[in-house]
């Protein structure tokens, strides 16, 4: 049994059979209550040589893969920050809050406090599921239409002052890796180990096309790459938290690299610092 399913969690953050919270009422429930550290045979580390791993980059740069299994690997928590984005961009399209691409942002606070994002553990994946208002959505915010809507709803600055908020209570205990395009900026600017992930743009299309395919969904090609163009530019040109690698990160280009020899590339700067 995962201990994220065990008994030694405080009531409140058991798990039910189906995934929902148990005792709802009696403990309110916090962003991170129901989060779960990777351990599949966790590298042993010291509690304190804990330390933050910030991975930001361009779309589609494989940042998410290699932070889930770096996470695995050192028993470490693994946030996919853009997860949280495009959840609250489903949530915009679902409630029509965006028409034709724009967003409308009259009463951003008041909308944004209808919206409830946590992670849940999911004990088939053994991952950390994404939970729009209580709904699993995991696998719907990946689709296209949020894609080619998250930038824009990003780059608004009452979403991220929430998400970053929520973002670095999750943090507070380190023992965490974290990707998006502000970690190591604005998130967690102390992050011990920061990296700056690149890799040609057809080469990302071409991945992002194959997982598609693989998830049997209608894809084109040029669709795709437009997307990942479009939603770069956006993101370094944005007024609010500028997608740019900080000053002290180590950059990554995978282009040409397989997931075994970027893993391995990883996991020396991360031995660089602890040890
Ligand atoms: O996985 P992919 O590279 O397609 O993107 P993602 O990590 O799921 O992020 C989706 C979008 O959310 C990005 O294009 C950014 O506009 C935004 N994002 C952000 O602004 N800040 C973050 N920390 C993470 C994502």
């Amino acid at each position: 049994m995962h201990p994220c399913q065990g008994k030694n969690l405080p009531a409140h953050r058991k798990l039910s059979q189906n995934g929902s919270p148990c005792n709802r009422k009696e403990a309110p429930i916090k962003p991170n209550d129901y989060l779960c550290r990777m351990s599949t045979n966790p590298m042993p580390t010291s509690e304190n040589k804990k330390i933050i791993i910030a991975i930001d980059g361009y779309s589609s740069c494989g940042k998410s893969t290699v932070a889930k299994e770096l996470a695995q690997k050192l028993g470490y928590l693994f946030i996919d920050s853009g997860a949280m984005y495009r959840a609250v961009t489903l949530y915009f399209l679902r409630t029509e809050r965006i028409v034709d691409g724009q967003v409308n942002t009259s009463n951003i606070d008041e909308w944004l406090k209808s919206v409830s994002i946590e992670f849940r553990f999911n004990p088939d994946t053994q991952h950390n599921d994404i939970f729009l208002n209580g709904e699993n959505v995991e696998q719907e915010i990946r689709q296209l239409a949020v894609a080619q809507n998250v930038s824009q709803v990003a780059a608004i600055g009452k979403v991220r002052q929430l998400l970053v908020s929520l973002q670095q209570e999750m943090g507070i205990k380190k023992g965490i890796v974290m990707d998006g395009r502000d970690i190591g900026t604005v998130v967690f600017p102390d992050a011990e180990l920061k990296i700056f992930m690149t890799a040609d743009p057809v080469i990302r299309a071409k991945r992002r096309y194959n997982e598609m395919i693989a998830r049997n969904e209608a894809v084109d090609f040029d669709e795709i790459l437009k997307n990942i163009n479009d939603r770069d530019r956006f993101d370094e040109t944005r007024e609010e938290s500028p997608l740019r690698k900080a000053e002290d990160a180590v950059v990554l280009d995978n282009s040409h690299l397989s997931r075994g020899e970027q893993f391995d590339w990883i996991l020396r700067k991360y031995r660089e610092i602890v040890g």
